[in-house]
């Protein structure tokens, strides 16, 4: 296991902090769960706001599930802390540099201390996200490349104060989407539509919760109280896919193979369910020599992608401002917010998607 960055890096860097149903299970059958279980934040619901209301999205109620809020650099830890616990190496500070022979015998050349290295491997599982090196190795006429970009990005930040609500807000307004989502009782994580190419230094704290203000304004009154910036940055919204997922022993996992816009929470989830059908078939390869499982890798996870994708992609089309939109679709935009909010099988088709689809129903790994 090669990681770029340093244990520290990948421990505290701030990323995604919303957990399916089955994520969890997979965490937790894998013997990772145990703080999950403890520190996890239960969330049964969320709130859809627009024109100054808000309107509950009740999962439990809906669909009979919930998901869980806790923090992927703290999966992250989780997972390190149980592989050093067993013993297995990972190699931090190291930087994969080649990857050749995919179709016999792979081998990753890395960079380690000052000096080359290489790995010769039986498979190799491309977990190094978007910008990672896993994806260019596959050959270019070998591969499908399907995306979509947004004309906006977030503006994200890390705040020490209380969470101004004890579920997540996706509020939508005419100056733009805005985010209300948390890491702990103390811990506020929230969002604002911004430009793609926003300037951040624009965006002195006041500015930002004054912004977020005004979006999440209710008649009620909603306040929103303010605290210590921790962090801030921001995301760009992107939905991409390349097929197929795999060549000869390479798998390509998570952001290597397919980034969602983070409107529908999926990015972490879609990249658990990649690993558990990768694990099921060397699972299958080295306890009976099957390789067929692994031969259907990308089959067997690209139909939970598009749907995801598609998810991912309807949430991001109804809850932003998109620049230029004429009187028509602005219309038909608003209708549809109205209508997911007041129509019972308009909010358990957001609610079945935003809980995740299930494992191990026909077709959908
Ligand atoms: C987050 O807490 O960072 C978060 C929550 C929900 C989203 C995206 C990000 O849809």
């Amino acid at each position: 296991m090669l990681e770029r960055h340093t244990r520290e890096y990948v421990e505290t860097r701030v990323r995604a902090g919303v957990l399916e149903q089955g994520t969890v299970d997979v965490l937790c059958d894998s013997g990772v769960g145990a703080r999950l279980k403890r520190e996890g934040l239960q969330h049964q619901g969320i709130e859809l706001r627009f024109d100054r209301s808000g309107h509950r999205i009740d999962f439990r109620e809906l669909v009979g599930k919930s998901i869980t809020v806790y923090a992927q650099q703290e999966v992250v830890k989780d997972l390190i802390a149980a592989r050093l616990a067993y013993q297995a190496p990972i190699y931090f500070e190291a930087e994969a540099v080649r990857i050749e022979n995919c179709e016999n015998e792979p081998e990753i050349h890395y960079q380690h201390n000052g000096q080359s290295h290489e790995i010769a491997c039986d498979f190799i599982a491309g977990c190094d996200g978007f910008h990672g090196i896993c994806r260019p190795a596959v050959p270019p006429n070998k591969l499908q490349i399907h995306e979509k970009y947004y004309p906006f990005a977030w503006l994200g930040i890390l705040a020490r104060t209380p969470p101004a609500s004890h579920e997540l807000i996706y509020t939508y307004h005419e100056r733009g989407f805005a985010l209300l989502s948390m890491r702990s009782p103390e811990i506020s994580r929230l969002y604002l539509q911004c430009a793609p190419e926003e300037d951040i230094s624009l965006w002195p704290d006041e500015r930002i919760w004054e912004e977020l203000r005004t979006r999440m304004a209710t008649q009620e009154g909603f306040v929103l109280k303010d605290g210590p910036i921790l962090q801030k940055g921001v995301t760009p919204m992107r939905s991409f896919v390349a097929t197929p997922m795999q060549f000869g022993k390479l798998f390509l996992l998570g952001d290597a193979a397919h980034i969602v816009p983070p409107t529908g929470a999926k990015g972490l989830n879609l990249a658990v369910a990649d690993v558990r059908v990768l694990t099921r078939g060397l699972v299958e390869f080295y306890k009976r020599g099957d390789r067929e499982p692994l031969r259907q890798f990308t089959d067997r996870c690209l139909r939970r992608v598009w749907r995801c994708q598609r998810f991912s992609w309807w949430m991001t089309s109804m809850l932003h401002r998109f620049p230029n939109e004429d009187s028509f679709s602005h219309n038909i935009h608003h209708a549809e917010l109205d209508y997911v909010a007041s129509s019972r099988a308009a909010s358990t088709t957001l609610a079945e998607n935003y809980v995740g689809l299930p494992f191990d129903t026909p077709g959908l790994f």
